[in-house]
């Protein structure tokens, strides 16, 4: 018989856990939830009185309103919230390494290892464990290795995957809606009914034939796989972007024709300056890494070039912005809009617009910088770790952050949207016009803004896909 779950632990309150396991609580109103972190600032601020969540996401807000205090809890108290748990997510961190073997592709475990450990340490009552971070395939058995390696007596640990399939800024509603559930297990009778006790967990919003029970590995590898075909999607499309341009085929026209072919579908065929984000570079470049490891060059070739077209994506679009200011943007103003890696949403992580800003940067041009929601020490954070070797007073003599869209056009050369936010729509760009040197130039990286709008009004601009 499936064991029951009445209390979950999630280790890590970052993108992943803290909407996640919010939404768990509010669904299941009988399990008690608690989200611990080992940054206290961070529970601090899920704490807070005012509800100043630390991650903008709409609709998050409602959610912590409607259950914190009742069956959600934030804590620091790791070891706490471990002992007393049924089920354990564990949401850390798992950023491409920076140092040692497979650095610049494999995944860092130190992470996912370390919280491991400490469940091992801590529990004295059998626990399910689930991976909840994005991890290689057979991470899962090195957790139990170590957790069956230093378990007391009379604890069972059974490990689950149950990968997330979330995007930032509509997480909410991928939440409360999911288009699946994916669940891997051991296929013993002890894996299955841990699987059926986390199915029963989600069976209280998500109707059961949605919920798909797979073995581990299937269910380590679909998460990569998922993540890799979305963004081969993009590399696609922006691979016919450059082909657009160059013969004056309209990129959005191509899209729309492929998309009602109902086989391939109409969503994720935007063409842009680039995929951001914290998973699809990390999430390829970890299936590139496998790939090699099981001596298969080929396949790994094949997905490295999703990564390959995303940095030419990326470096084309500077490139234009250089060469249509007359080849030179030494001195020019250049306002970017936006810094996030989508809209919606204020992470930054793997944001194109970082690339942007460090190419503009080192053709020593002067870059504004606007976005609704990333923080400022953000920006400045990302920008110096972009440029290691410049002093944050040399970043800030170039680089300055700004309260609106038209302060950051004021006086510039030339307009870079880079994020998709709403709200640029609304930019009053006769107004912008005014206050920017001519001729003035947008370059419009998202495919936001009516071009022939802004061509009456007096702007020169380019866009994506477009000759
Ligand atoms: C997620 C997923 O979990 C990851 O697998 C995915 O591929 C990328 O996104 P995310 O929630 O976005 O991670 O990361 P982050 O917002 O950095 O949150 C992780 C949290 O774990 C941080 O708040 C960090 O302080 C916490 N953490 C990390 C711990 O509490 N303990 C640790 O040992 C490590
Ligand atoms: C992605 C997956 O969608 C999600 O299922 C997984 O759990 C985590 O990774 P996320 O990175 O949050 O989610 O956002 P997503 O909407 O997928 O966008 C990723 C990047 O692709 C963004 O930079 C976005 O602007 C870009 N994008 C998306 C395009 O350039 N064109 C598109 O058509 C769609």
């Amino acid at each position: 018989m499936a064991p029951k779950v009445t209390k979950i632990c999630c280790i890590g309150a970052g993108y992943v856990g803290g909407p996640t396991c919010a939404v768990i609580a509010v669904k299941c109103p009988h399990i008690k939830v608690t989200i611990v972190d080992l940054n206290a600032d961070r529970i601090a601020a899920w704490n807070s009185p005012d509800f100043a969540v630390p991650i903008y996401e709409p609709g998050l807000v409602d959610v912590v309103r409607k259950a914190r205090g009742r069956n959600l809890f934030f804590s620091t108290d790791v070891d706490g919230a471990i002992e007393e748990a049924d089920l354990i997510f564990v949401s850390v961190n798992t950023p491409t390494k920076k140092s040692g073997v497979g650095a610049g592709s494999a995944a860092d475990l130190n992470y996912v290892e370390l919280a491991t450990r400490r469940i091992a340490n801590v529990a004295n009552s059998s626990k399910i464990v689930v991976e909840k971070s994005t991890v290689p395939c057979r991470t899962a058995e090195s957790m139990r290795t170590i957790l069956e390696a230093n378990s007391k007596p009379n604890c069972r640990f059974d490990i689950l995957s149950n990968p997330e399939f979330l995007a930032e800024g509509t997480a909410i509603n991928d939440l409360f809606s999911p288009d699946r559930v994916l669940i891997g297990s051991l296929q013993t009778p002890e894996g299955k009914a841990a699987s059926d006790a986390l199915v029963e967990v989600y069976a209280n919003w998500v109707p059961t034939k949605q919920i798909l029970t797979v073995g581990l590995w299937s269910s380590e590898l679909s998460k990569l796989a998922a993540n890799a075909m979305l963004a081969q999607r993009i590399s696609s499309i922006n691979a016919l972007s450059a082909i657009c341009e160059a013969t004056g085929a309209n990129i959005d026209e191509v899209s729309h024709a492929i998309g009602y072919d109902s086989r391939v579908g109409p969503k994720f065929l935007k063409a842009s300056v680039g995929f951001g984000g914290s998973c699809f570079q990390k999430d390829i470049l970890n299936l590139v890494y496998l790939s090699e490891s099981l001596h298969l060059p080929e396949v790994a070739a094949y997905w490295r070039q999703v990564v390959e077209m995303n940095e030419y994506q990326k470096r084309r679009f500077s490139k234009r912005v250089v060469d249509t200011l007359f080849n030179t943007i030494t001195g020019k103003k250049i306002a970017v809009l936006g810094f996030a890696f989508k809209a919606d949403t204020g992470d930054t992580r793997e944001s194109a617009a970082i690339t942007l800003i460090k190419d503009f940067q080192s053709e020593r041009a002067l870059v504004n910088i606007y976005d609704p929601q990333v923080a400022h020490s953000q920006i400045w954070a990302d920008l110096q770790e972009a440029s290691p070797q410049a002093s944050l007073d040399s970043i800030k003599k170039q680089v300055t952050i700004c309260g609106s869209a038209l302060e950051a056009c004021k006086d510039a050369e030339a307009v870079v949207i880079a994020t998709e936010w709403k709200e640029f729509l609304d930019i009053d760009w006769e107004e912008a016009y005014k206050h920017m040197n001519k001729p003035a130039f947008v370059f419009d990286g998202r495919l936001l803004v009516d071009a022939d709008k802004l061509r009456k009004i007096g702007f020169k601009v380019t866009t994506i896909g477009r000759a």
